[in-house]
């Protein structure tokens, strides 16, 4: 069943061709609730004269609560600034009000969503909805992310758990190159399938790495980047829940609508502070802007990167400027960039190294203990390492 939120008496014979015969007409935010406890719904469409805020509230609380539910939203005129709130929000489509055949399409997109929604939740092959989100951000490029972020992946899948890596730089994305592979798809295609993507979509435009590593690439070409909706990622990251047990995202240094959508999303924002003083600034000024936009504060972990720098400032200071405590450190090595240039991941390829070491321990702490994994020792863990000493 559908329900109309509309102040408009009228409004529900003019829409009751696309929005289909089973669609009841509340007029309050407050029935809305006992609407959806009276039967199954799959759909909310908010009128045009219903506040643009009041209505992002129920998107943004209906996407936590019944993910599968599709909001759709009305507006008497559709400029980018509704539009990019509303997606934000969780609003799955905004049309025009008028445009019947923009509505009847939107209408058919979000159920066929649901309903795929729906199945993965019940059955999916097995797969659960609850894979764990966890971006990686700076507000600066050249700060260790993409190092980051694909060291933890590698080390995450190998482990044992499902791992996508998905690269959110879509325009200079180089995740895939650092770990030497040669993509046939990325995000871009993803853009075929927007409105209707499920698990096997998904697993047609990954590329698998050596280590049980999935990676979802950028796209080659930065004008396909450019017509990469944010809307694709919220969908992206709702089939991939469902399919993985972490997705690790890696970002451009700056908050595009994609970031702010799946920032939304993340069980965990690894924020990537580095000792110098224009990184922590940006920094500080982007997890102001995070709050203001009302993500969660409690799965922000700051980490900070070549935090052995002998450059007049202490780990102690940035805790200062940043107000909030430095959750792990990762120190400088040349290993770094040499495993990127050679192409593999140095968690993997070399697990003694201190940052290998740092990076493990960053992941254990702060990602798998935290979603209840149970930690081994070290040398439990990585008994090869130890084979000699027998
Ligand atoms: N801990 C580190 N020690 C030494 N070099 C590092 C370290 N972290 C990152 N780098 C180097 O810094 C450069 C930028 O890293 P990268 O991960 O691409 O940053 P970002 O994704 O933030 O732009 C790379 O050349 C990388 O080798
Ligand atoms: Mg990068």
């Amino acid at each position: 069943m559908t329900i109309l939120w509309d102040l408009d008496p009228r409004s529900l014979d003019t829409h009751r061709y696309a929005l289909g015969a089973d669609t009841v007409q509340v007029t309050a935010a407050g029935q809305i609730d006992l609407a959806l406890h009276e039967g199954t719904h799959r759909l909310i469409v908010i009128g045009p004269d219903i506040d643009l805020d009041a209505a992002c509230a129920l998107a943004e609380f209906q996407r936590i609560h019944r993910p599968e539910l599709g909001v759709l939203l009305l507006r008497h005129r559709v400029d980018v600034t509704t539009l990019s709130h509303a997606l934000r929000s969780g609003v799955r489509e905004v049309i025009t009000l008028g445009d019947q055949t923009a509505l009847t399409d939107a209408v058919r997109r979000s159920l066929q969503l649901t309903a795929q929604l729906a199945g993965h939740t019940a059955n999916g092959n097995g797969a659960q909805s609850d894979g764990r989100v966890i971006t990686v951000f700076s507000a600066k490029g050249g700060v260790g992310k993409t190092t980051i972020a694909t060291n933890l992946a590698a080390y995450l899948a190998s482990t044992g758990s499902r791992t996508l890596i998905v690269d959110l730089d879509l325009m200079f994305g180089d995740v895939a190159i650092s770990l030497q592979l040669a993509p046939e798809h990325s995000i871009g295609d993803l853009m075929a399938m927007s409105g209707h993507l499920d698990a096997e979509g998904l697993t047609s435009v990954v590329t698998r790495h050596d280590s049980g590593l999935d990676v979802l690439a950028a796209p080659a070409d930065p004008g396909v980047a450019d017509r990469v909706p944010a809307a694709l990622a919220d969908e992206l990251i709702r089939v991939a829940r469902g399919s993985y047990d972490y997705i690790v995202v890696d970002t451009p240094p700056s908050l595009t609508e994609h970031v702010l959508t799946v920032c939304d999303h993340s069980d965990i924002t690894l924020l990537i502070a580095t000792l110098d003083i224009p990184a922590i600034k940006n920094l500080r000024v982007a997890m102001s802007a995070l709050d203001t936009l009302g993500t969660s504060q409690e799965g922000r972990v700051v980490v900070l990167n070549r935090a052995d720098a002998n450059v007049g400032l202490k780990p102690g200071d940035v805790e200062v400027a940043l107000k909030h405590s430095i959750n792990g450190q990762i120190p400088s090595s040349q290993a770094v960039p040499a495993s990127i240039n050679r192409g593999v991941a140095l968690v993997l390829d070399d697990p003694r190294s201190p940052v290998s070491a740092a990076i493990r321990e960053l992941a254990d702490r702060e990602v798998r203990a935290r979603f209840g994994e149970e930690i081994a020792p070290e040398a439990k863990r990585r008994p090869s390492l130890f084979r000699s000493h027998k």
